[in-house]
């Protein structure tokens, strides 16, 4: 197993998915799939959102990483906290706190979030909402999705994942969901990938429709917008 696939768990939460995929703009009754959610509690919201409101609107989330047992994660979650915090407090001026105030807000927006997504995690009918999938392979036989979101997967390793497992990955995301949305477009060194520019013009000669669009969100330094994705019809 690569370390991509067990990385450290640092989940964010439904709000922080808001304001950087500016979710405004989407029905709460939409069918959502969180592809490469990790510990994100986005589905355990939005679900639990729907359920408590009486929108049918579903989330569904899918990452190598629910292969894993509960207890296991849980732990490993302790461990990025004692292992990320300290480095953020050292230097906190490499991040843009505007959204998250302070490293006491990131602490606890965090851990609230993967809190919220363990409890939902190990309920008995989990695994009807936590899929171990690992792109470029998606299998969700007969299930379709009104949108898409990947949140700090695609684009950021770029160094490690070329461009054609990103060509791969978003043609297998766009057989299930008519949209994708793709954020942060920056690596993890805080380079635009290469491969963005690529992946924005062969997808545009297909004829799908392709834009950045600004958010609101802001942690990472420049990160500033996130990538739409339309399928052509
Ligand atoms: C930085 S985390 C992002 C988690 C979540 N989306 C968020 O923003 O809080 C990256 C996630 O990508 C997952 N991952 C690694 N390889 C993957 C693959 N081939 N397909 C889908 N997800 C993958 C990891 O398990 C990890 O949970």
């Amino acid at each position: 197993m690569t370390w991509l696939e067990r990385p450290v768990p640092w989940g964010r939460s439904m709000a922080e998915y808001h304001s950087m995929f500016a979710l405004e703009t989407v029905s709460k009754e939409a069918r959502i799939l969180d592809i490469a959610a990790g510990s994100a509690s986005f589905t355990a919201e939005w679900n639990h959102t729907a359920t408590q409101e009486g929108h049918k609107g579903r989330a569904l989330a899918c990452d190598p990483l629910f292969d894993h047992p509960a207890n296991e994660i849980a732990a490993d979650i302790q461990a990025a906290r004692d292992q990320i915090m300290p480095s953020v407090r050292t230097r906190p001026e490499r991040y843009d706190w505007s959204y998250l105030t302070s490293p006491d807000g990131l602490e606890q927006t965090r851990l609230h979030a993967m809190t919220a997504f363990i409890k939902d995690y190990r309920r008995p009918d989990a695994h009807r909402r936590y899929r171990a999938l690992a792109l470029p392979h998606l299998n969700f036989p007969g299930e379709q999705f009104d949108l898409a979101l990947c949140s700090h997967f695609l684009f950021r390793y770029a160094g490690m994942l070329d461009l054609q497992f990103h060509r791969a990955a978003i043609f297998a995301i766009l057989d299930y969901a008519p949209e994708l949305r793709i954020y942060p477009l920056l690596t993890l060194d805080n380079r635009r990938p290469a491969t963005l520019e690529i992946i924005m013009r062969d997808f545009s000669a297909l004829g799908h429709h392709v834009e950045e669009v600004p958010v609101r969100y802001r942690f990472q330094k420049s990160a500033d917008h996130m990538l739409r994705i339309v399928r052509a019809n």
